[in-house]
């Protein structure tokens, strides 16, 4: 029998004082295959404790311990008995509440700085960018501070020294205390995963057994026990997420899943046989889909406002998966590809501070009224590691590395009225794009592209005729994160390419426009 190792056993707890880097802090210590969650520095203490941190770290944070009725620690935390690792405000506010004092310094410092190793420690130890002729390490580092350390709580000493940060790195190696008033956990500094995999690995002792096979095993005799003999329905959109859902689900119960897949005819072109192929003839799983693509047209005639265009399609999304789910016997559970940015993100979208933009991700919201119960295999993933359990399922990178389609599909790239006869247009313009793109293998440099339908005409001349036509406008962003986002420099000839062809082979387009907006202030859909 092959051994497999618990991914949880030895794991990391990420106490968040509100940095903006916390979730980097999260990816990085992921992607040294070590387990790890983001709690609120407030957290209950029971509910720390019963995650038996193998280590903790305390994240960086906006305010200052100088200040009372700022941000703490429980001070239980301290006595957890596991190592600690303080990054900025997390060092600070270690620091003071184990007795040292923090001072707000004259000089703030922000941006890059180079620390200089004073003692020994096995954060530190044999790590450096240059070194100085007798030998002492100096490392590249990323600092963002008012506030410093002035004086050393009992039992800690000075590990480096940067310019204006006289205790840049300080630890009570008794009781694997650290802290670090720079950024490990952003790429400027160097030697910063490093640093964070002696934490981790050497210092909290964790094994390295967060692996794509591993987590699988664990996910599978999860879903078995949680689900029982139960039914599960799943909506299927043909997204990395639903996409991976879906076969993990397969694999873990066989036929009591069956997926909902809705054609709202607004999908790309050979997006319905793509789906159907892959997860039907190739998986094997029980799809039943559902061509609405007339209700959802008819209702969505004369709509031209893009929030009301998506309240439609949601809607109507929601009514069809109830009628279908009704029709299945012995369902209690809905199964949704929800990753672990979206639980984040709505645990700290309680503060209510963010603007609504656009009414993202509603499409397919939980339909209430079908009271069953929620189930979330992916919800402790980020997206790379959805990606490597997707492959290690054996599902093609087509599907793991597609690019993210909106909900509403055609519908908000459509401007105004959706017309079935601007949904064919764009599908065959969209389709050319796309083609072309792949061949030009850029396809997977682009985080994003598409064709978006202007119903605008323009003229033309096509052969010795007048033309008066509609326009086709070309997108395509390259982003980390989706927030921001820049227009890729795609080749000219490339862009010619694409759009002599949808010219010449789609009916009823006379131009093609190439959008060179960036986000912000433009967004990456045109609605
Ligand atoms: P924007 O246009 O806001 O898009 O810059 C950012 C990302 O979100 C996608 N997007 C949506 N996804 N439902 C979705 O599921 C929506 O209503 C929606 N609107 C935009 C967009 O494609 C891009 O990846």
């Amino acid at each position: 029998m092959t051994h497999t190792s618990d991914p949880h056993a030895r794991r990391i707890l990420i106490l968040d004082f509100g940095s903006q880097y916390t979730q980097l802090i999260a990816r990085g210590i992921r992607e040294l295959n070590v387990y790890c969650e983001i709690l609120p520095f407030d957290a209950d203490i029971s509910r720390i404790k019963s995650f038996k941190p193998a280590g903790v770290v305390l994240s960086g944070g906006p305010a200052t311990v100088t200040e009372a009725d700022t941000p703490r620690a429980d001070r239980e935390v301290f006595d957890l008995g596991c190592p600690i690792l303080g990054i900025c405000y997390g060092m600070q506010t270690m620091a003071a509440q184990l007795g040292g004092k923090v001072e707000t310094s004259k000089q703030r410092e922000y941006g890059s700085a180079e620390i200089r190793s004073t003692s020994t420690s096995p954060l530190i130890d044999g790590l450096h960018d240059r070194l100085e002729a007798d030998g002492t390490a100096l490392l590249q580092v990323w600092m963002s501070h008012g506030d410093r350390v002035s004086t050393l709580p009992d039992g800690f000493r000075v590990l480096a020294v940067s310019e204006n940060a006289p205790m840049a790195a300080i630890a009570n190696l008794d009781r694997n205390f650290f802290g670090v008033q720079f950024h490990p956990e952003v790429t400027h500094t160097t030697q910063g995963r490093a640093m964070m995999e002696r934490f981790v690995r050497d210092i909290c002792d964790c094994t390295g057994d967060w692996t794509p096979a591993n987590i699988i095993d664990d996910l599978l005799s999860r879903i078995r026990e949680e689900v029982g003999s139960d039914g599960v329905v799943l909506g299927l959109s043909g997204g990395v997420d639903s996409s991976v859902v879906a076969v993990l689900l397969h694999q873990a119960i066989g036929e009591q899943l069956t997926c909902i897949f809705v054609d709202n005819g607004l999908l790309r072109q050979g997006e319905v046989e793509e789906v159907m192929e892959t997860f039907k003839d190739d998986f094997g799983i029980r799809i039943v889909q559902v061509d609405a693509s007339e209700r959802f047209l008819e209702a969505l005639s004369g709509i031209t406002d893009p929030e009301c265009k998506r309240k439609v399609i949601g809607g109507i999304f929601v009514d069809v998966f109830q009628e279908e789910a009704d029709k299945i016997e012995n369902i209690s559970w809905l199964a949704q590809g929800t990753i672990y940015p979206d639980v984040i993100e709505s645990a700290g979208a309680g503060t209510g501070k963010a603007k609504v933009i656009k009414s993202h991700h509603n499409v397919g919201g939980i339909p209430d009224t079908l009271e069953l119960q929620l189930l979330e295999p992916l919800r402790e993933l980020f997206k790379d590691e959805v990606r490597a359990v997707g492959l290690a399922l054996g599902l093609p990178q087509s599907i793991i590395y597609r690019h993210p389609f909106p909900g509403p599909g055609l519908g908000v790239r459509i401007l105004g009225e959706v017309r079935q006869e601007y949904a064919d247009i764009l599908r065959q313009a969209d389709a050319i794009f796309l083609e072309e793109l792949r061949r030009s293998d850029l396809y997977d440099s682009t985080s994003q592209a598409f064709a978006v339908f202007l119903p605008v005409r323009s003229v033309g001349v096509v052969g010795d005729n007048r033309s008066y036509e509609f326009v086709i406008s070309l997108r395509a962003v390259e982003t980390v994160d989706f927030m921001t986002a820049d227009w890729k420099r795609l080749p000219y000839d490339l862009l010619a390419r694409v759009s002599t062809r949808i010219i010449n082979e789609v009916r009823s387009v006379s131009r093609v426009t190439y959008d060179i907006s960036s986000k912000p202030p433009a967004t990456i859909e045109w609605e």
